[in-house]
């Protein structure tokens, strides 16, 4: 009894690995051991031979700057699998990094993919991490591992709304009994928001930088909520006009004009969930709040633009960047305990619920 309880289990505990597949970076958390890799979701391949050269925080270096013969990707940039062989290669790549080539203890795995990936891409999802030494894998939806890991009992009948913001896609979703009872998934987040700062900085200072600036300039001074103290970065990028690379000083209150399109996108779509939600349901979320989550909900003032723009409070759970992961994680510690359609096992067509 005490090897079962001690020594045994502790084995199988320690087995057991979920996967936040997202669209910007992978997250992978291990039973007992918590987040154990945290990687951008780039591959970095030789077009002449189709080999891949590089995975993770070494592709994400190439991108941009890569010889003719080298492309970094980002395979499910957009919330969908636009290179299902990259991505199989990639989930193996990191699951073999984290598990070894196990022989006994294979783990169960939990994989969290974007909301806009098919059923049969799902399918290729589980076949790659079983092929890469799972025991068993099972599929769990993006909403519900982010309000696990945001800490809240989505078991119970009382109505929650989470917003993850990610880097292809937000995903807004009210939860209640285990489930999602309404939610919507808009191909608007990180990614689009730099995307809206080049235009706007090409636009306004003849200046074009390249899509890492962008980010930077979002994640430095970039704010969604008029700020009361200016804030100042400079970014070097090439003048459109001369053709020489050039300095220029962006504000942060620039930052919220450029991203304002995207912004109205997002208040649109937590709009259109919240006039889609049962009465009884909508009233919990107003007590308690909409709970924030993705690497996008931490712009600066975005949780208040929210609140003001919904009249509902908004907060951002702690450790946004990695509730997905943690939900993941989670969602097996209590796997034989779930009954129903939480976490799906697509193979054999059982259902799990929390
Ligand atoms: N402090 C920050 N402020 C604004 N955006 C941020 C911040 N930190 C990360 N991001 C953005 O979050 C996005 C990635 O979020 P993440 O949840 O990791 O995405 P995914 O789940 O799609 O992999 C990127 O667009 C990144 O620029
Ligand atoms: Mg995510």
């Amino acid at each position: 009894m005490a090897f079962k309880s001690g020594f045994g289990r502790g084995m199988f505990e320690y087995s057991d690995v979920g996967i936040d597949l997202g669209t910007a970076s992978v997250l992978v958390y291990v039973k007992g051991k918590g987040i154990v890799l945290r990687e951008p979701s780039v591959v970095a391949i030789d077009r002449m031979s189709g080999r891949m050269v590089a995975i993770g925080d070494e592709a994400r270096r190439m991108i941009g700057r890569t010889p003719g013969n080298i492309v970094a990707i980002r395979p499910l940039k957009d919330g969908v699998i636009s290179n299902f062989d990259v991505t199989e290669r990639m989930l193996r790549y990191f699951l073999r990094k984290v598990i070894g080539r196990r022989l006994f203890f294979k783990p169960r795995v939990v994989v969290c993919v974007p909301s806009g990936v098919t059923e049969v891409e799902k399918r290729s999802v589980i076949e790659a991490s079983d092929e890469a030494g799972a025991r068993k894998t099972y599929l769990i939806e993006e909403p519900i591992a982010a309000a696990i890991g945001a800490g809240i009992d989505i078991g119970t009948p009382y109505g929650s709304m989470v917003l993850d913001i990610g880097g292809g896609t937000a995903d807004i979703a009210v939860i209640s009994l285990g489930g999602a009872v309404v939610s919507e998934s808009i191909k608007c987040a990180g990614d689009r928001f730099d995307e809206a700062i080049v235009r706007y900085i090409r636009k306004k200072h003849n200046l074009l930088i390249g899509d890492r600036t962008a980010e930077e300039l979002k994640i430095n001074i970039g704010t969604a909520y008029p700020r009361t103290e200016e804030v100042y970065m400079d970014v070097t990028g090439r003048n459109l006009i001369s053709g020489l690379p050039r300095k220029v000083r962006v504000a942060g209150n620039e930052i919220l004009e450029a991203l304002e399109e995207p912004m109205q996108l997002v208040f649109e779509a937590v709009h259109n969930v919240l006039e889609r939600t049962p009465p009884e349901l909508s009233a919990d979320i107003s007590a308690n709040g909409i709970c924030m989550t993705g690497g996008g909900s931490l712009l600066y003032g975005l949780d208040r633009m929210l609140a003001e723009k919904t009249k509902v409070p908004c907060y951002v759970a702690e450790d946004a960047v990695s509730c997905v992961a943690i939900g993941t994680g989670k969602a097996l510690e209590d796997l034989d305990s779930y009954t129903a359609s939480a976490v799906r096992d697509y193979k054999r067509g059982e259902y799990f619920n929390l």
